[in-house]
């Protein structure tokens, strides 16, 4: 994720010598260097010296061993600058399932911080992030972590920290939901007779093309969908069998299980 992260923000035009990348291991490091010239070091605290702002993209379990790192001089920091009216750092989590208190509470007090949960796509610059933050966060902060964000796709701020299980059902978990799809329809057209290369070629290119022109669209998804489904055609037929198989129904069942699994990850 990080990866994906620095690769988004060099092709938008951010120095690679900004970028500070604080990773334990050798291999890492070496890899980040001759991937993106980007700064390393295998100290977390030197991010706090080097960043205005500092990504914890490590693994969920291992972000309060990370913080604990942080704190002695992210605190100092922040109340020296705030003695001089100064900004604060911002420091940005993408980790899954921690709240944003179990994380403010491992920072010093009145860290800026806001919570992000991108999904897949991110890696190739088309992902979405939900980012949450509880009551006020300073405008330049608020604009850091979107303008971050969306080196790597696109954000929607949410105003309720429950509303992440819904990102999380709707944006982390869906790529998997369309690829199953798409999985299903690949093989019902092999098993019309299509050659398994046209018949994958057929559906990735159709669904590209349907997302891109409801992208495009001010008309909503029904909308569209009633354009292409003329009275006793092709597609009604299709549309009747999945709705005889009461797709709703199975996909609300289905994001429902989403949501409240990444509500019971969020408790521990
Ligand atoms: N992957 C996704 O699709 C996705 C989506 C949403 C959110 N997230 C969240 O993103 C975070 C990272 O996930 P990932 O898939 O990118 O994990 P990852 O590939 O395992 O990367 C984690 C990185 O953390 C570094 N690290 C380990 N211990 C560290 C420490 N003590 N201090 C500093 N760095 C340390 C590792 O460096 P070394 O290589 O040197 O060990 C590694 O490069 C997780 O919290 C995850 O929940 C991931």
């Amino acid at each position: 994720m990080a990866s994906a992260i620095i690769r988004g923000l060099v092709k938008h035009g951010h120095k690679s010598e900004h970028i500070l990348v604080c990773a334990p291991s050798q291999h890492t490091r070496s890899r980040l260097v001759k991937e993106f010239n980007v700064r390393v070091h295998s100290d977390n605290s030197a991010a706090v010296a080097f960043a205005d702002i500092i990504i914890l993209a490590v693994k969920p379990f291992i972000v309060p061993l990370v913080c604990d790192e942080l704190r002695p001089l992210l605190g100092q920091l922040n109340e020296q600058r705030g003695d001089q009216g100064g900004e604060q750092k911002l420091v940005i989590s993408i980790a899954a399932g921690l709240t944003h208190a179990s994380i403010s509470d491992k920072l010093p007090r009145n860290t800026q911080l806001v919570c992000a949960m991108p999904n897949l796509p991110t890696a190739i610059g088309k992902g979405l992030t939900g980012l949450y933050v509880p009551g006020h966060l300073d405008r330049q902060a608020f604009d850091d972590a979107e303008q971050l964000m969306r080196a790597v796709g696109d954000t929607v701020w949410l105003e309720d920290e429950n509303q992440m299980a819904s990102i999380v059902a709707t944006a982390g978990s869906s790529p998997a939901y369309f690829f199953l799809f798409l999985e299903a329809m690949e093989k019902a057209a092999i098993a019309q007779g299509l050659p398994p290369k046209t018949a994958s070629k057929a559906v990735l290119q159709s669904a590209m093309g349907a997302v891109s022109m409801a992208m495009a669209s001010k008309e909503g998804l029904a909308n569209l969908r009633h354009q292409v489904t003329s009275p006793k055609g092709t597609t009604e037929q299709a549309v009747l069998a999945f709705q005889h198989g009461d797709l709703d129904a199975l996909v609300a069942r289905a994001m429902d299980s989403a949501a409240r699994r990444a509500k019971e990850l969020a408790l521990g």
